[in-house]
């Protein structure tokens, strides 16, 4: 692919430097592609109003075509130069939860390009708390597309260095704006029509959603993960998503047997000499007999596990790990949208003790 050069930028969230955000902005406004931070994972941004923009993000990413874009709004009215119509329930759930993780797919106005929604009817809109990037989107004057900042189908970056690893030489701007706070991409609901269907899980929950509107629910392919795995699915390709390179598999059962099963298998992989990791809560760390230990955090708060899924993903690679084993999360709140990407990163490769 044709090589870019790659300006990297230094933004404190928390002290905002705004002639980067200028200079950020200026790229975008000119049809320029601009990695920044959001609070759930980077984003590989263009003005989504440019096609040749937005077509440049997709082949940034090896993005296949037909997957379409969330566009990222500043405030509330720029939801107006996007949406054919914003229902009352839309105004809801953005007074309850923007700026924040939360993705709102509604009818799109013909001004929306078709490759931004890949030929779909329909924009997901999300208006995203992080300030770094909310200070470009209203510098640029633009709604801006952006997906997660990764090569696709490898885990989604999380922080600059995985950013920067995937993109560089691939977009004019890298912002290093930290390590994201949520670290799984927004939860996508759509309200399009009469239904209200989860079509992602993500920080904002089934239950806090159904606080604001009656009547959600989960899209069906969200259902197998929720009435738990029935069968191992086959880790089928068409499954392959935040995957890495190494082999994953989920260990389902109680924790005990499961540190057992895990320190057996890891035991032949030594002899192998194959190099293999764990993805642990830290209560069962100290009984788990493997060199590369991967921190989920404390099982009984999972937003350190969100944080640090992904990160962990890629570490594991960094690493050169080979066989990579993830105790099994609990499934409720938070808990429901790390399994999602967790399953879909092992490709539903599942070891049941
Ligand atoms: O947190 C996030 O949402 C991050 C940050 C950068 O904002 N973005 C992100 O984008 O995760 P991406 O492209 O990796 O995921 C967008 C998801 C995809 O699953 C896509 O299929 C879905 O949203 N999507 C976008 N527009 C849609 C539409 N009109 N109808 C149905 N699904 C849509
Ligand atoms: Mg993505």
């Amino acid at each position: 692919m044709f090589k870019i050069f790659t300006k990297v930028l230094k933004i404190d969230e928390n002290n905002i430097d705004f002639n980067k955000i200028k200079e950020a902005a200026e790229v975008i406004k000119n049809g320029g592609l601009v990695c920044f931070p959001t609070e759930t994972v980077y984003g590989i941004g263009a003005n989504a109003f440019d096609e040749n923009a937005v077509a440049k993000i997709f082949k940034a990413k090896g993005r296949p075509s037909d997957n379409p874009l969330i566009v990222h709004i500043e405030s509330f009215d720029d939801i107006y130069n996007l949406a054919k119509e914003v229902p009352k329930k839309a105004e809801i759930l953005a007074d309850k939860f923007w700026p924040g993780p939360l993705t709102i797919i509604l009818q799109k106005k013909d001004i929306v390009p078709k490759i931004t929604t890949a030929g779909l009817d329909t924009v997901a809109i999300r208006m995203p708390k992080n300030k770094i990037a909310r200070a470009i989107i209203k510098e640029a004057g633009v709604p801006i597309a952006a997906p997660s900042a990764n090569i696709s189908g490898l885990p989604s970056g999380t922080s600059f260095k995985y950013c920067y690893d995937d993109l560089f030489s691939k977009v004019d701007i890298i912002i290093d704006g930290g390590i994201c706070e949520v670290g799984l991409e927004s939860t996508v609901i759509n309200i399009s029509d009469d239904k209200n269907i989860i079509l992602r899980p993500g920080h904002i929950t089934k239950a806090q959603l159904e606080k604001a509107l009656p009547n959600v629910f989960l899209d069906e392919h969200l259902e197998s993960l929720n009435s738990k795995v029935k069968t191992p699915l086959s880790p089928g390709m068409k499954y392959k998503h935040y995957s890495p390179n190494a082999d994953l598999f989920i260990v389902l059962g109680n924790f005990d047997k499961a540190t057992y099963k895990i320190n057996e298998l890891c035991k032949n992989h030594n002899l192998n000499n194959e190099k293999c990791g764990v993805l642990c809560f830290d209560q069962y760390k100290e009984k788990l007999l493997c060199d590369n230990i991967f921190s989920l955090g404390n099982v009984d708060d999972l937003s350190y596990c969100a944080k640090h899924l992904f990160e962990n993903l890629r570490k594991a690679d960094d690493r050169g790990i080979k066989f990579l084993y993830s105790f099994d999360i609990p499934k409720n709140d938070l808990g429901f949208a790390i399994s999602n990407r967790l399953y879909k990163a092992a490709g539903n490769k599942i070891i049941r003790v």
